[in-house]
Protein backbone atom coordinates (compact mmCIF):
# COMPACT_ATOMS: atom_id res chain seq x y z
CA UNK A 1 0.00 0.00 0.00
CA UNK A 2 1.26 3.58 -1.06
CA UNK A 3 1.98 5.92 2.01
CA UNK A 4 0.03 9.00 2.35
CA UNK A 5 3.09 11.47 1.37
CA UNK A 6 3.73 8.89 -2.24
CA UNK A 7 0.18 9.38 -2.98
CA UNK A 8 0.48 13.27 -2.75
CA UNK A 9 3.67 13.15 -4.99
CA UNK A 10 2.29 10.83 -7.45
CA UNK A 11 -0.95 13.52 -7.78
CA UNK A 12 1.32 16.45 -8.16
CA UNK A 13 3.13 14.92 -11.15
CA UNK A 14 0.41 13.98 -12.51
CA UNK A 15 -1.46 17.29 -12.38
CA UNK A 16 1.97 19.04 -13.18
CA UNK A 17 1.82 16.48 -16.37
CA UNK A 18 -1.88 17.82 -17.34
CA UNK A 19 -0.89 21.53 -17.05
CA UNK A 20 1.80 20.91 -19.33
CA UNK A 21 -0.63 19.60 -22.05
CA UNK A 22 -0.43 15.62 -21.44
CA UNK A 23 -4.00 14.92 -21.67
CA UNK A 24 -3.57 11.18 -22.87
CA UNK A 25 -2.12 9.08 -20.96
CA UNK A 26 -0.58 6.65 -23.72
CA UNK A 27 -0.79 6.41 -27.72
CA UNK A 28 -2.56 4.10 -29.78
CA UNK A 29 1.10 2.65 -30.86
CA UNK A 30 4.39 2.07 -28.85
CA UNK A 31 6.51 5.45 -29.18
CA UNK A 32 10.34 4.47 -29.88
CA UNK A 33 11.55 7.30 -28.22
CA UNK A 34 15.67 5.80 -29.45
CA UNK A 35 14.72 6.13 -32.97
CA UNK A 36 13.37 10.29 -32.39
CA UNK A 37 15.86 10.78 -30.33
CA UNK A 38 18.62 9.39 -32.93
CA UNK A 39 16.62 11.43 -35.29
CA UNK A 40 16.99 14.76 -33.22
CA UNK A 41 21.01 14.11 -33.28
CA UNK A 42 21.05 14.12 -36.62
CA UNK A 43 23.60 17.45 -37.50
CA UNK A 44 21.56 20.61 -38.83
CA UNK A 45 23.79 20.98 -41.86
CA UNK A 46 21.56 17.90 -43.47
CA UNK A 47 18.56 19.89 -43.49
CA UNK A 48 18.09 21.73 -46.13
CA UNK A 49 18.09 25.58 -45.38
CA UNK A 50 14.55 26.94 -46.13
CA UNK A 51 14.76 28.80 -49.52
CA UNK A 52 13.21 31.87 -50.43
CA UNK A 53 9.99 32.10 -52.34
CA UNK A 54 11.53 32.32 -56.43
CA UNK A 55 9.87 34.30 -58.06
CA UNK A 56 7.75 33.47 -61.32
CA UNK A 57 9.37 32.81 -64.36
CA UNK A 58 8.05 35.52 -67.38
CA UNK A 59 6.57 34.02 -70.30
CA UNK A 60 8.89 34.71 -73.05
CA UNK A 61 7.99 37.98 -75.16
CA UNK A 62 6.45 36.74 -78.60
CA UNK A 63 8.95 37.43 -81.43
CA UNK A 64 7.74 40.48 -83.41
CA UNK A 65 6.98 39.62 -87.46
CA UNK A 66 9.08 42.63 -88.26
CA UNK A 67 7.87 42.22 -92.57
CA UNK A 68 4.19 41.22 -91.12
CA UNK A 69 4.21 44.53 -89.14
CA UNK A 70 5.18 46.63 -92.18
CA UNK A 71 2.87 44.69 -94.56
CA UNK A 72 0.02 46.00 -92.15
CA UNK A 73 1.39 49.64 -91.48
CA UNK A 74 1.70 50.04 -95.08
CA UNK A 75 -1.63 48.47 -95.46
CA UNK A 76 -3.67 50.82 -93.04
CA UNK A 77 -2.02 54.54 -95.14
CA UNK A 78 -4.12 55.88 -96.76
CA UNK A 79 -3.22 58.27 -97.99
CA UNK A 80 0.39 59.68 -98.62
CA UNK A 81 0.66 61.55 -95.29
CA UNK A 82 -0.20 58.31 -93.43
CA UNK A 83 2.30 56.77 -95.25
CA UNK A 84 5.03 59.20 -94.66
CA UNK A 85 3.65 58.78 -90.90
CA UNK A 86 3.90 54.84 -91.01
CA UNK A 87 7.33 54.64 -92.12
CA UNK A 88 8.37 57.45 -89.70
CA UNK A 89 7.35 55.81 -87.24
CA UNK A 90 8.27 52.17 -88.23
CA UNK A 91 11.15 50.87 -85.73
CA UNK A 92 11.65 47.39 -86.53
CA UNK A 93 13.95 47.94 -89.54
CA UNK A 94 17.93 48.04 -88.27
CA UNK A 95 18.72 50.58 -90.69
CA UNK A 96 17.05 53.37 -89.13
CA UNK A 97 18.81 52.94 -85.79
CA UNK A 98 22.31 54.57 -87.84
CA UNK A 99 20.03 57.56 -89.71
CA UNK A 100 19.58 60.90 -88.43
CA UNK A 101 16.71 61.66 -90.75
CA UNK A 102 13.71 59.22 -92.50
CA UNK A 103 14.55 60.32 -96.14
CA UNK A 104 10.49 60.07 -97.89
CA UNK A 105 10.48 61.40 -100.88
CA UNK A 106 10.56 64.52 -103.19
CA UNK A 107 9.36 65.99 -106.36
CA UNK A 108 5.70 66.05 -107.27
CA UNK A 109 3.02 63.67 -105.60
CA UNK A 110 1.23 64.43 -109.09
CA UNK A 111 4.00 63.62 -111.38
CA UNK A 112 3.25 61.18 -114.66
CA UNK A 113 6.84 59.52 -113.69
CA UNK A 114 7.74 58.12 -110.29
CA UNK A 115 11.52 57.11 -109.77
CA UNK A 116 12.86 54.43 -107.46
CA UNK A 117 16.31 54.68 -105.69
CA UNK A 118 18.22 52.75 -103.11
CA UNK A 119 19.09 54.21 -100.24
CA UNK A 120 19.99 57.79 -98.69
CA UNK A 121 23.79 58.79 -98.51
CA UNK A 122 25.28 61.16 -96.30
CA UNK A 123 23.98 64.80 -98.17
CA UNK A 124 20.34 63.11 -98.05
CA UNK A 125 20.25 61.70 -94.67
CA UNK A 126 21.54 65.44 -93.79
CA UNK A 127 18.92 67.13 -95.52
CA UNK A 128 16.03 64.62 -95.28
CA UNK A 129 15.64 64.82 -99.34
CA UNK A 130 16.66 61.96 -101.68
CA UNK A 131 19.11 62.65 -104.55
CA UNK A 132 20.52 65.64 -103.03
CA UNK A 133 24.49 64.82 -103.46
CA UNK A 134 26.28 64.57 -106.57
CA UNK A 135 24.68 61.63 -107.98
CA UNK A 136 21.50 63.48 -107.47
CA UNK A 137 22.76 66.53 -109.02
CA UNK A 138 23.41 64.18 -111.72
CA UNK A 139 20.07 62.42 -111.90
CA UNK A 140 18.26 65.94 -112.00
CA UNK A 141 20.56 66.51 -114.70
CA UNK A 142 19.47 63.66 -117.08
CA UNK A 143 16.12 63.54 -116.45
CA UNK A 144 15.99 68.00 -117.57
CA UNK A 145 17.76 67.08 -120.80
CA UNK A 146 14.27 65.58 -121.37
CA UNK A 147 12.16 68.13 -120.53
CA UNK A 148 11.48 66.81 -116.62
CA UNK A 149 11.91 67.76 -112.93
CA UNK A 150 11.23 67.28 -109.61
CA UNK A 151 10.73 71.26 -109.24
CA UNK A 152 8.01 71.46 -111.79
CA UNK A 153 4.50 72.14 -110.39
CA UNK A 154 3.15 70.57 -113.70
CA UNK A 155 2.68 67.02 -113.51
CA UNK A 156 3.21 66.84 -117.02
CA UNK A 157 6.50 67.96 -116.42
CA UNK A 158 7.50 66.56 -113.16
CA UNK A 159 8.90 63.93 -111.78
CA UNK A 160 8.30 61.95 -108.01
CA UNK A 161 11.81 60.86 -106.38
CA UNK A 162 11.72 58.25 -103.94
CA UNK A 163 14.03 55.70 -102.75
CA UNK A 164 14.05 51.76 -101.09
CA UNK A 165 15.20 52.83 -97.90
CA UNK A 166 13.93 55.92 -96.27
CA UNK A 167 17.03 55.45 -93.94
CA UNK A 168 20.57 55.54 -94.92
CA UNK A 169 22.80 52.48 -94.57
CA UNK A 170 26.19 52.37 -92.31
CA UNK A 171 28.78 53.04 -94.40
CA UNK A 172 26.29 53.59 -97.64
CA UNK A 173 26.41 50.03 -97.89
CA UNK A 174 23.50 48.17 -100.03
CA UNK A 175 20.12 47.23 -98.20
CA UNK A 176 20.49 43.24 -97.67
CA UNK A 177 17.58 40.87 -99.26
CA UNK A 178 16.21 41.21 -95.12
CA UNK A 179 15.77 45.26 -95.20
CA UNK A 180 14.91 45.25 -98.69
CA UNK A 181 12.30 42.71 -98.03
CA UNK A 182 11.02 44.44 -95.02
CA UNK A 183 10.45 47.77 -96.91
CA UNK A 184 8.66 46.52 -100.03
CA UNK A 185 5.15 47.03 -98.55
CA UNK A 186 6.00 50.62 -97.92
CA UNK A 187 7.59 51.05 -101.28
CA UNK A 188 4.62 49.16 -103.15
CA UNK A 189 1.79 51.41 -101.54
CA UNK A 190 4.13 54.13 -102.41
CA UNK A 191 3.89 53.41 -106.11
CA UNK A 192 -0.09 52.47 -105.63
CA UNK A 193 -0.62 56.06 -103.60
CA UNK A 194 1.40 58.38 -106.17
CA UNK A 195 -0.22 56.02 -108.58
CA UNK A 196 2.28 57.35 -112.12
CA UNK A 197 2.50 56.44 -115.48
CA UNK A 198 5.42 55.16 -115.59
CA UNK A 199 7.82 53.74 -112.66
CA UNK A 200 11.42 54.53 -112.91
CA UNK A 201 14.43 51.63 -111.20
CA UNK A 202 17.74 53.08 -111.00
CA UNK A 203 20.26 50.79 -109.97
CA UNK A 204 19.92 47.13 -108.65
CA UNK A 205 18.45 47.57 -105.45
CA UNK A 206 14.89 48.78 -106.44
CA UNK A 207 15.36 45.92 -109.34
CA UNK A 208 15.84 43.17 -106.72
CA UNK A 209 12.70 44.87 -104.57
CA UNK A 210 9.99 45.30 -106.97
CA UNK A 211 11.00 42.73 -109.94
CA UNK A 212 13.09 40.30 -107.35
CA UNK A 213 15.76 40.75 -110.17
CA UNK A 214 19.32 42.20 -110.32
CA UNK A 215 21.77 42.43 -113.08
CA UNK A 216 21.11 45.93 -114.05
CA UNK A 217 23.59 45.86 -117.13
CA UNK A 218 21.75 42.95 -118.44
CA UNK A 219 17.87 44.66 -117.47
CA UNK A 220 18.35 48.38 -117.92
CA UNK A 221 16.45 49.70 -121.27
CA UNK A 222 14.10 46.61 -120.89
CA UNK A 223 10.41 48.20 -120.64
CA UNK A 224 8.68 45.28 -117.99
CA UNK A 225 5.97 46.11 -114.94
CA UNK A 226 5.56 46.78 -111.89
CA UNK A 227 2.48 46.57 -110.05
CA UNK A 228 0.43 46.38 -113.40
CA UNK A 229 2.42 50.32 -114.62
CA UNK A 230 5.18 49.80 -117.11
CA UNK A 231 8.21 50.11 -115.16
CA UNK A 232 12.32 51.20 -117.42
CA UNK A 233 14.87 50.08 -115.27
CA UNK A 234 18.06 52.35 -115.82
CA UNK A 235 21.86 52.62 -114.91
CA UNK A 236 21.99 54.64 -111.22
CA UNK A 237 23.85 58.29 -111.37
CA UNK A 238 26.30 57.09 -109.06
CA UNK A 239 27.16 54.20 -111.62
CA UNK A 240 27.46 56.99 -114.34
CA UNK A 241 29.70 58.76 -112.32
CA UNK A 242 32.04 56.02 -111.99
CA UNK A 243 31.76 55.14 -115.70
CA UNK A 244 30.97 57.93 -117.47
CA UNK A 245 31.20 55.86 -120.78
CA UNK A 246 28.05 54.30 -119.83
CA UNK A 247 26.11 57.49 -119.98
CA UNK A 248 24.75 56.57 -123.85
CA UNK A 249 22.89 53.42 -122.56
CA UNK A 250 21.70 56.42 -120.14
CA UNK A 251 20.42 58.59 -122.98
CA UNK A 252 18.98 55.68 -124.85
CA UNK A 253 16.69 55.08 -121.91
CA UNK A 254 16.01 58.61 -121.19
CA UNK A 255 15.40 58.97 -125.06
CA UNK A 256 12.89 55.42 -124.55
CA UNK A 257 11.19 57.50 -121.51
CA UNK A 258 10.45 60.42 -122.92
CA UNK A 259 9.25 58.26 -126.22
CA UNK A 260 6.66 56.62 -124.00
CA UNK A 261 5.55 59.49 -122.44
CA UNK A 262 4.43 60.99 -125.64
CA UNK A 263 2.22 57.84 -126.69
N1 LIG B 1 21.42 57.18 -104.04
C1 LIG B 1 20.17 56.72 -103.97
O1 LIG B 1 19.87 55.63 -104.42
N2 LIG B 1 19.25 57.47 -103.38
C2 LIG B 1 19.53 58.68 -102.89
O2 LIG B 1 18.62 59.32 -102.36
C3 LIG B 1 20.85 59.15 -103.00
C4 LIG B 1 21.77 58.38 -103.57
Amino acid sequence: MESPEGYWASRAALEWQVEMGADEAMLDAPADRYAASAEEAKPQAAIAPAQPARPPIPEPAPAVDAPAMARAAAARAATLDELREAVSGFDLCELKRGAKNTVFSDGNAAARVMIVGEAPGREEDIEGRPFVGRAGQLLDRMFDAIGLSRTSPDAQSAVYITNVSPWRPPSNRTPDAAEIGMLLPFVQRHIELIDPEVVVMVGNTPCQALLGQTGITRLRGNWTQVLGKPALPMFHPAYLLRNPAAKREAWADLLALKARLKS
